[in-house]
């Protein structure tokens, strides 16, 4: 490049010109480039020389150099895009598509099992006629316990064993919150459900969890009765795990449930044969149900005397972990990739 005189930027150009014509491939293109642009190319060269031009010319023919220098990089640019087209409409030309070849595998995302497990029970309670509500996580303390009748003392409600975010607010230790208000904002006959999450301030092991998954279901109306919600109960266990499914009802005592059942079904693992999951008595605890208390119907602005109606609550992560032989129930809340994609 010194070989030039500095400044005769027109025979500068004239041989740039050719050899731009001359260049057909990105190749080409990019040696000329380096060689006029690169650190060690023409530019710098010029503006090497520039230091030794005399001291008052030394704007003016940085002015020029630099002028010379945007046309130059412009028309490469242009010389560039033109290639590259060529190059595309070529590879195009020759390359040819067979579009009935099926495509490569790829990974699907898919929901994560317990939202799956919450689909498959609730379309359920939707195929035998409930309709579904949604309610608060965040709830007050009155909602989650008192308007369900707990006694003022209760155990449940001792800080220890539910999150409080401050005197009166907390996190639903269970999703039959969701009765009162349900209650009050419709009137009878009505038979709703709701599925969420509930918290509650345990131990993390491989049995609980701090955040779970419940269903809770209830039917209020005139002349709703016991014995309807075992037989839906019954239907409900059958589809969700098959008609050889048993259930037993023992009774239990829940706050706003007057009676109160406990809802057990036969082993789904070992058809009652005995076995680690069902701790050898081939029962499996599943649910808890009764009748719904009237200072429960009364506190939904109902009167008992009218009205009355059963209600049951279902945990949704146990019934996963039976459903698919889950041993921890810390995995459903790890996100680990290895475990999720079996599903
Ligand atoms: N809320 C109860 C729990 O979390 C479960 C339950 C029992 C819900 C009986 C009900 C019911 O609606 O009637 O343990």
């Amino acid at each position: 490049m010194t070989t030039h005189k500095p400044f005769d930027l027109p025979s500068l150009k004239k041989e740039f010109h050719e050899k731009l014509q001359r260049a057909n491939s990105s190749e080409e293109l990019e040696e000329i480039r380096v060689c006029y642009f690169g650190k060690k190319g023409m530019i710098q060269d010029l503006m090497g020389a520039l230091r030794s031009a005399p001291k008052d010319q030394i704007p003016l023919l940085g002015k020029e150099i630099n002028i010379f220098k945007e046309q130059l990089i412009k028309e490469l640019e242009q010389k560039i895009n033109s290639v590259q087209e060529k190059d595309l409409s070529a590879a195009l030309e020759k390359e040819k598509f067979d579009v009935t070849l099926p495509s490569r595998l790829r990974t699907q995302a898919h929901p994560h099992p317990v939202l799956e497990t919450i689909e498959k029970m609730t379309d359920i309670l939707r195929s035998l006629g409930l309709k579904e509500v949604h309610s608060n996580e965040i709830e007050e303390e009155m909602v989650n316990f008192d308007l369900l009748n707990f006694p003022q003392d209760h155990p449940a409600k001792d800080m220890q064993d539910t999150f409080y975010l401050n005197e009166k607010m907390l996190l639903r230790t269970h999703t039959t919150t969701f009765q009162v208000p349900m209650m009050r904002r419709y009137e009878p006959p009505m038979a709703l459900f709701c599925a969420g999450r509930v918290f509650r301030n345990e131990e993390v092991t491989s049995r609980s969890h701090q955040q779970f998954s419940q269903i809770d279901a209830f039917h209020l109306g005139k002349g709703v009765n016991l014995s309807d919600l075992l037989s839906l109960l019954k239907l409900f266990y059958k589809k969700l795990f098959g008609d050889s499914v048993l259930l037993r009802f023992r009774k239990s005592y829940f706050p706003f449930t007057e009676p109160s059942v406990e809802i057990d079904i036969s082993c789904i693992r070992c058809a009652q044969a005995g076995c680690p999951i069902c701790k050898h008595t081939g029962w499996l605890e599943v649910a808890g149900a009764g009748m719904i208390h009237p200072n429960v119907i009364k506190a939904g602005g109902h009167d008992p005397a009218v009205f009355t109606g059963w209600a049951f609550g279902m945990g949704v992560d146990r019934t996963l972990m039976l459903l698919h032989n889950i041993p921890d129930i810390r995995m459903l809340w790890e996100s680990d990739a290895r475990f999720l994609n079996q599903f």
